[in-house]
């Protein structure tokens, strides 16, 4: 197994940059006030060492009615975030726009001085995420990734079982899963799926967690060739959308992405992930070991957590046996919660990054393999550059 030689590779704000003089609440600014912006603000509002005290959002009018269902009249609103940055002594600010507008507006907010908690996917591209990583590393603020599965102690059960040894040496990974019917356009909203604004569909929005799930408790082994697919037969059909068929019409990414993946160390990736199929599951996600393998259901809609008990399938005395490991409760905060308090913590302690770019970097040279691969109709090798 690889060992996670990726964490803390990124060495973050000096102490006396980054922690916050004690007394002061952090400030906080928000740029897109979207679906997602509505549990970050949730979050924030739960703690009380920080403050919202500014908002952005491209479309007119859209930020103020969003703070006001917050009860949060003060907060100042604008549609440019540059302006916004300019105007006020922010901290740190929540990265809420869709994938196409995630690299720009946090490597600009890094560059005002400020830490960033962005939302997933890193970005839609690799050579973004490179950007991306370049300017966090230059600046040495916080950049921390919105993955808040990882919060979920079922899914870091999953490394701690790799870690334990129990399965051995891990030779064959089986990942993915997905909706039925859940391309994301609800209603007249279609940010998700227009290219202009998503740039990756299936593959990057619920592939990325289904990815991260079984690379982190690798410790992230790298990738070396990809063999990728991707389609897009449902989103395209106007049949698909019961309410809005012209939907159809300006979608432009994919729906389904499946994916062989050779990676450093000898392990072998079998990726396959869905937003819309005849098919209940594409599959479990399996982890076999010479030792021992692990089963981890899986969920209908990728919501971050285990889809039920896992099993491991090992032999005790020379009789094959199996073993579930029950789920365990998530106490206290949430795991949405949890993702922006540790990335508070973060800011508050001078510390490394929770979800760290180092690791994500990998994520997303995966997803952009699988794309690339899947345009070009054959295996790629993957370099990823030097930060
Ligand atoms: N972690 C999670 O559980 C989770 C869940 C849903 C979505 N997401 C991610 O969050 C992101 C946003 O999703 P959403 O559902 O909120 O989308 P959305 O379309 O509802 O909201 C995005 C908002 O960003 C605004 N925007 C875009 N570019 C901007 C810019 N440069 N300046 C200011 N505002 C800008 C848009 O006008 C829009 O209001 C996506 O990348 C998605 O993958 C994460």
């Amino acid at each position: 197994m690889a060992k996670d030689e990726n964490l803390d590779v990124f060495k973050n704000a000096p102490e006396e940059e980054s922690a916050v003089k004690a007394g002061r609440k952090l400030r906080i600014g928000f740029i897109g006030t979207g679906g997602i912006a509505n549990s970050h603000m949730k979050a924030y509002k739960q703690f009380d060492d920080v403050e919202v005290v500014a908002g952005a959002d491209l479309i007119e009018g859209k930020a103020a009615d969003f703070f006001a269902k917050y009860d949060l009249p003060d907060v100042k609103c604008y549609t440019d975030y540059k302006q916004m940055i300019a105007e006020n002594e922010l901290d740190a600010v929540s990265i809420c726009t869709y994938n196409r507008q995630h690299a720009g507006p946090a490597m600009y907010a890094m560059q005002h001085g400020l830490h960033v908690l962005l939302e997933k996917p890193m970005t839609v591209t690799l050579d973004e995420a490179v950007e991306l990583c370049r300017v966090e590393k230059e600046t040495g603020k916080i950049l921390s990734i919105g993955f808040q599965p990882r919060f979920d102690p079922n899914m870091q059960e999953i490394g701690k079982i790799v870690r334990s040894g129990v399965l051995g040496k891990i030779y064959y990974i089986q990942t993915g899963g997905g909706r039925r019917k859940g391309i994301p356009a609800q209603g007249e909203k279609t940010t998700f799926i227009r290219n202009e604004t998503a740039g990756i569909g299936a593959l990057g929005d619920i592939g990325c967690y289904s990815l991260d799930m079984v690379l982190n408790a690798l410790g992230y082994p790298k990738p070396i060739t990809i063999t990728g697919y991707k389609s897009a037969y449902f989103g395209t059909d106007p049949n698909y959308y019961y309410d809005h068929p012209e939907n159809a019409a300006v979608f432009g990414v994919d729906d389904f992405a499946a994916a062989f993946i050779r990676l450093e160390d000898d392990i072998i990736l079998d990726f396959r992930i869905s937003w819309a199929m005849h098919m209940n599951t594409p599959g479990d996600t399996i982890i076999m070991g010479t030792k021992g393998s692990l089963r981890i259901p899986s969920t209908d809609c990728w919501n971050g957590t285990v889809g039920g008990p896992m099993t491991i399938y090992t032999e005790v005395a020379g009789q094959q046996t199996q073993y579930q490991i029950p789920i365990l409760p998530l106490k206290g905060l949430g795991r949405v919660e949890r993702k922006v308090r540790s990335f508070l913590d973060a800011i508050l302690t001078g510390g490394t990054s929770p979800v760290p770019t180092s690791q994500i970097l990998i994520n997303q040279a995966i997803i952009d393999g699988i794309a690339k691969s899947a345009e070009l109709g054959h295996e790629i090798k993957v370099e990823i550059p030097e930060i």
